[in-house]
């Protein structure tokens, strides 16, 4: 059942693992897969120095990385979610996305959270009446009187194992009535991913900086820099009925024209391709030879269209989670603030994780894996 509190539509544009010899729940643990940032905030695995996110490299695509901004937007409309009062952007980047919601629900009063300090600056200028925090989406506790949570291109940074844990607690906060909707890139097995692994992982040059993550261990299911495929849609449906009347889900594929394979280069560099980077030294040229043989493999996988351009084939999953009037048992409201406060309790060990991760950045300290 849709919600109809909607008058005018309008269109827009518990894993185990080791620390020292003591196991601790690696639910516990700093697990997003993190840019690093120049935060010093305390909250989270986020307070990490030095690269950081780019906006401005991230803005390079503003109106393809848009679409599934504007599309789950439309789906809301379409599907009765037209005037929320309270929206909140989860991770809101440089604001694009809170842009857009700002057009789409005028009336609404919007907020946006992220952990990145230079994505939050970038969100502010470009928002100035919108209220922005930093936090982590972990440990992250919205106002309960929010109506939407929205969330484009965010949740895929979470790791596997604490994915689905996060969106349960976020929707089972919500109120009734209440509505959390996502996008995600679904690309791990997109050639574009596929060669960034492949680089990383075979290439003789650049190996030594990755096999420790081929390894079995903390390590590798933590601080490896390719983010964790994105679970079935039979597993959200599954994991978030028994807290909401409806779950919808569905992919699309967007096939962007770009001008050649630079440009898939560029694309990725913001993102996905950035935790790769972060690995290798900083100088020695080594980061752009990295880039040339991405560049390389990526001429292999996509071929040059009539007109000489590339097609980048992108595939995102969507998911909106009504809340409707379900009413959800006090036992799953109850693990989902313990689960909250288990964060919450949990960020000085983080920081320690986050120093752990910034020692294994051969960048920083100038070599690969000695083994
Ligand atoms: C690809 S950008 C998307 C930005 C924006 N939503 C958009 O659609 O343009 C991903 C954002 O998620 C943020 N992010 C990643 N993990 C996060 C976490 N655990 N908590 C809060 N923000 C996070 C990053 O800092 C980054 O700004």
């Amino acid at each position: 059942m849709a919600l109809s509190r909607c008058s005018t539509f309008r269109r827009v544009g518990s894993i185990k693992a080791f620390v020292g010899r003591i196991a601790l729940p690696v639910a516990q643990y700093g697990t997003t897969i993190r840019m690093s940032s120049s935060s010093s905030s305390s909250s989270s695995t986020t307070a990490e120095k030095g690269d950081s996110w780019s906006p401005k490299e991230y803005l390079e695509f503003t109106d393809q990385r848009g679409r599934p901004i504007k599309d789950l937007i439309n789906f809301l409309y379409d599907n009765g979610v037209a005037s929320p009062k309270r929206i909140v952007d989860l991770g809101c980047g440089p604001g694009n996305s809170t842009e857009a919601l700002c057009e789409a629900f005028p009336t609404a009063q919007i907020s946006g959270m992220d952990s990145s300090k230079e994505m939050l600056e970038q969100a502010r200028q470009k928002n100035p009446g919108v209220d922005f925090v930093e936090d982590d989406i972990q440990m992250y506790a919205p106002d309960p009187e929010t109506d939407l949570l929205f969330s484009n291109a965010v949740f895929h940074w979470l790791r596997r194992h604490l994915r689905i844990e996060a969106i349960q607690r976020l929707v089972c906060g919500l109120k009734k009535g209440g509505v959390f909707a996502m996008q995600v890139p679904d690309n791990y097995h997109a050639a574009s991913h596929v060669a960034m692994r492949d680089v990383a992982y075979s290439h003789p040059a650049f190996a030594p900086y990755f096999r420790r993550f081929l390894k079995s261990g903390m390590e590798s299911s933590l601080f490896k820099p390719e983010l964790d495929r994105i679970e079935s849609s039979w597993k959200y449906y599954n994991q978030l009925i028994p807290y909401c009347e409806r779950v919808e889900l569905w992919h699309t594929s967007y096939r962007h024209v770009l001008n050649g394979h630079a440009d898939i280069v560029r694309w990725v560099r913001s993102t996905g391709l950035r935790p790769f980077l972060e690995l290798l030294p900083k100088t020695g040229g080594v980061r752009e030879d990295f880039e040339n043989h991405y560049q390389r493999q990526l001429e292999l996988k996509y071929p040059r269209l009539a007109d000489g351009k590339v097609m980048l084939t992108y595939p995102r999953m969507f998911l909106v989670a009504f809340r409707g009037d379900k009413d959800i048992p006090l036992p799953q409201i109850q693990k989902s603030q313990e689960r909250l406060a288990r964060y919450v309790d949990m960020r000085g060990f983080q920081r320690m994780i986050s120093s752990a991760r910034k020692r294994l950045e051969f960048g920083q300290k100038g070599g690969p894996d000695p083994e």
